[in-house]
């Protein structure tokens, strides 16, 4: 590194402007371009080019994190200029996942997270709604779904909320994917719905499964529509598909279109076989699956695999024809698990030279059992901050390469507010003692 002696540094910057060299309105969606070129001359004149605007967002992101403030001179500067980059994403979905659902997650709070997400340039909150324990998701069709299944009264989404915090998100080069899971996460569902059960199941077991006959589906497909149509525009849909309590379909026999289906393996596949065309077809929207309803439920091929369980399942996907994510090795709720583990986990490591486009890229879990409003930003950061690296840089170095850097971002994060956890140790850390951020050091200690 170059002291500063040695060092070029333009304290005066002049901004001048973005370039943008076609597609000023390519929508937001998976694979839009989001590469663009800095330059910053010596003289401190910047000028950023990108094809899209999601890719001006990102130079501009760049460009935050070059500027310094000087407290002796007052000015802000740029150091060792002149220079121009060239930078690109190399896996187009760059995610996290959040649970609102086993605690609520109030509207400021995701705002803050996709803040801090564009800060680490990840573009998909992937936001899983509805689950066994809660329904905070409003319909204008079927108010009673968040009236019954909501935590309180208060612990729910208007539909004012979910849309800002779309647009919020859009504006941040952020797509929303929302997962309503099924068929099996469902309880919450049978408050104000038993009909979508079977009468059997409802009895005797606590995890529900839905029903899989044509008139849940047509249900399903209305609500799906009614989200379709007036709230989330993005291309993807994740309709879940893990952890089926197959104990409530043990007794269960389905007829439809002169088939029958009886045993739970193959009502798992008339489900997800169902919603698939349902959601493909009348929703023309494209799909994802948690990677149960690939091994288990002969999934068509044109559906997207997320992979959490194994990740030669990952291997196995891209290789019968499907899209696939990662997220096998990124439960942010493993606090035991470090950013090194995180940052090492090579997405397409493992999968054959010909099939690796299909990793689309993957995204960090943020399960919520043991996070709310008060751990949530320190049990995410920093080690999302290692994920995202990974999935923009796909760097050939290991995770002791990226220290000093991610070190460094954590404490940009801090700078901005978000409540990143210290580097050293696992999730959601604490810091050792006093000391430095930036230097990373505790000094103070000593005087102990
Ligand atoms: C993105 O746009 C840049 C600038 O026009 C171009 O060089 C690059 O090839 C594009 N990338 C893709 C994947 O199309
Ligand atoms: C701030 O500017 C002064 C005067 O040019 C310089 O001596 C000092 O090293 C700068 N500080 C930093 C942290 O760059
Ligand atoms: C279906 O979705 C695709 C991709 O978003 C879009 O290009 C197409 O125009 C849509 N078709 C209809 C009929 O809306």
């Amino acid at each position: 590194m170059l002291n500063d002696q040695h060092r070029n540094i333009s304290h005066i910057i002049v901004f001048n402007g973005v370039k943008l060299l076609s597609d000023l309105f390519a929508p937001l969606a998976l694979g839009v371009n989001e590469s663009y070129e800095l330059a910053v001359s010596a003289e401190g004149r910047v000028a950023i080019s990108s094809q899209t605007a999601w890719g001006a967002l990102r130079g501009l992101e760049t460009l935050s994190q070059l500027v310094e403030y000087n407290f002796t001179t007052d000015t802000y500067s740029i150091h060792d200029v002149p220079f121009r980059m060239e930078d690109a994403p190399q896996f187009q979905h760059r995610g996290l996942l959040v649970d609102s659902a086993r605690h609520f997650l109030p509207p400021i709070r995701l705002k803050r997270t996709i803040e801090a997400m564009s800060f680490a340039k990840l573009n998909v909150l992937h936001w899983h709604l509805t689950e066994d324990e809660s329904f905070s998701m409003p319909s204008s069709s079927h108010p009673e779904l968040a009236e019954k299944g909501a935590w309180s009264a208060s612990e729910r989404y208007s539909l004012h909320d979910v849309k800002d915090i779309v647009d919020f998100a859009q504006l941040h080069g952020v797509r929303v994917i929302p997962e309503f899971d099924m068929p099996g996460h469902v309880s919450s569902w049978s408050k104000s719905h038993a009909e979508l059960f079977d009468p059997r199941c409802l009895e005797r077991s606590r995890r529900l499964a839905f029903e899989p006959t044509k008139e849940v589906f047509d249900f399903l497909q209305g609500l799906l529509t009614e989200w379709a149509t007036g709230v989330f525009h993005d291309q993807f849909f994740h309709l879940g598909g893990d952890e089926v309590p197959f104990e409530c379909w043990e007794r269960l026999s389905v007829s439809e279109g002169g088939k029958t289906y009886d045993t739970p393996p193959k009502l798992f596949r008339h489900f997800v076989g169902s919603m698939f065309r349902r959601v493909t077809g009348p929703l023309n929207r494209s799909a994802i699956f948690w990677d149960e309803a690939f091994v288990s439920a002969d999934l068509p091929a044109e559906a997207v695999v997320q992979v959490w369980r194994d990740k030669k399942t990952l291997v196995r996907a891209v290789q019968a024809g499907h899209r696939a994510l990662l997220s096998w090795g990124w439960y942010l709720d493993h606090l035991n698990e470090d950013w090194q583990g995180m940052y090492d986990n090579d997405p397409v490591g493992g999968v054959p030279e010909d099939q690796k486009d299909k990793v689309l890229g993957g995204e960090g879990c943020m399960w919520g059992e043991t996070v709310d409003g008060s751990d949530q930003a320190p049990t995410v950061w920093p080690r999302l901050a290692a994920i995202a690296e990974r999935l923009w840089s796909a760097p050939a170095s290991s995770a002791a390469a990226a220290e000093t850097r991610l070190g460094a971002f954590r404490c940009l994060l801090l700078r901005r507010g978000v409540a990143a956890g210290p580097t050293m140790g696992q999730g959601r850390a604490a810091p050792p003692g006093p000391g430095s951020c930036d230097q990373r050091s505790g000094d103070w200690g000593q005087l102990a």
